[in-house]
């Protein structure tokens, strides 16, 4: 027999321990059923029934819930995070994916997919093209062969050997490049969703890493993941690599030769997408104490006077990395977006679009090389 427990049960408890917190009564009543939604496998009608009868369970998610009550992220508490339709294990050292980072997954993958398709549509073009070539070539050869009673000498000319080796990069993919991963949500999703497309993703931090590798597993994605310092890349041009090759020490000298060369690959990816840090230290007044207290300040913040370090160096680099016409996207702190405008047309990106998000603030950029 079932009993309608309400506000005397499971749920009314819960409930009080965070409206005792000070969270208003709509929250409290999301959270509760969230928790007992993932914890017990509740539907809500069921957890507005249940009893609290001192169950292992019912201990459980009253010892959650009074995390929650003290300013824990529900997200931490549970360990999970959804993210783009996917479950993705979010810990403390990582930031909790955001729904505007949704919008900007959603901008990447309708830009990447148009491209993909008109890939596709020139290869398939020109492999017609080639087709009908090669036909007339072979006719024509056999015609001579007739005339000069011999066969054909095999040439291979540089020409025609560039020629392959742009088919075969274009055969093997599209590239994608996520700087800052940290939970790995922005390149799984978009490994999720862009299939045959190539996906590596870089952060500073290895317990960021940690965790995205882990949650490219769960989604049964393959993306590349790395750590790399985005703020300490050295240009990759043969004269620095041959000043540092003078004045560095051993040690020094061989991480740069590991790290540059492989990291800095030129006119390589087809997009680079962003989400960096960019809240400056000034607006932590502003900010909700269960973020500044709880998520990893490394993910979030930026020196006052450099709000725009990141979005700087990233196009910067930019600049080497992508291919021709490659697209670079950038989540955004709403007070900066003319100014991450001007800075990429200042570095020579075309055709800038700035986005609003769903809450109407300046949030999301593209710009093309
Ligand atoms: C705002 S978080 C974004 C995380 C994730 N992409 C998302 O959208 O939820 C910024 C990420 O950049 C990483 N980061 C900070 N400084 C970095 C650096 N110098 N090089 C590479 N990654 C860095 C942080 O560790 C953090 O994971």
């Amino acid at each position: 027999m079932l009993y309608f427990c309400g506000m005397n049960g499971l749920y009314g408890n819960m409930k009080r321990v965070l409206r005792e917190g000070g969270m208003e009564d709509g929250e409290a009543r999301a959270v509760v059923l969230l928790l007992l939604e993932k914890v017990c496998g509740w539907s809500a009608a069921e957890a507005l029934m249940a009893e609290d009868d001192g169950s292992e369970e019912g201990k459980r998610v009253m010892e959650m819930v009074r995390r929650v009550a003290k300013g824990e992220p529900v997200q931490y508490v549970l360990g999970e995070a959804e993210f783009c339709g996917l479950r993705l294990k979010v810990e403390k050292g990582v930031l909790i994916p955001r729904v505007e980072t949704e919008e900007l997954v959603e901008w990447v993958v309708e830009e990447m997919g148009l491209r993909q398709r008109r890939n596709i549509e020139n290869l398939m073009g020109e492999e017609r093209e080639k087709g009908k070539e090669e036909e007339g070539e072979e006719e024509e050869g056999e015609e001579r062969e007739e005339r000069e009673g011999g066969g054909l000498q095999q040439c291979c000319s540089m020409e025609d050997k560039r020629e392959g080796e742009e088919e075969d990069r274009r055969r093997e993919g599209m590239r994608v490049l996520d700087v800052g991963t940290g939970s790995g949500c922005i390149a799984v999703a978009l490994a999720k969703k862009l299939e045959g497309v190539k996906v590596e993703a870089w952060d500073v931090s290895e317990e960021a890493l940690r965790v995205a590798r882990e949650n490219g597993k769960r989604c049964g994605v393959k993306v590349e993941f790395r750590r790399v310092d985005v703020l300490n890349l050295e240009p990759n041009s043969k004269t620095q690599e041959l000043k540092n090759l003078k004045t560095q020490k051993t040690q020094n000298l061989k991480t740069q030769k590991l790290k540059n060369p492989k990291t800095q690959k030129p006119n390589h990816y087809d997009a680079i997408v962003s989400n960096p840090p960019y809240i400056c230290e000034v607006e932590r007044g502003e900010m909700e104490v269960n973020v500044v207290e709880h998520e990893p300040w490394g993910a979030l913040f930026v020196p006052d006077d450099d709000p725009l370090v990141f979005y700087r160096k990233i196009a910067e680099m930019g600049r080497g990395m992508l291919k021709e016409r490659g697209m670079l996207f950038f989540e955004i702190n709403r007070r900066f977006g003319r100014e991450v405008v001007q800075l990429l047309e200042g570095l020579g990106y075309r055709e800038v679009e700035l986005r609003q998000d769903m809450f109407g603030n300046d949030r999301m950029v593209k710009a093309i090389k």
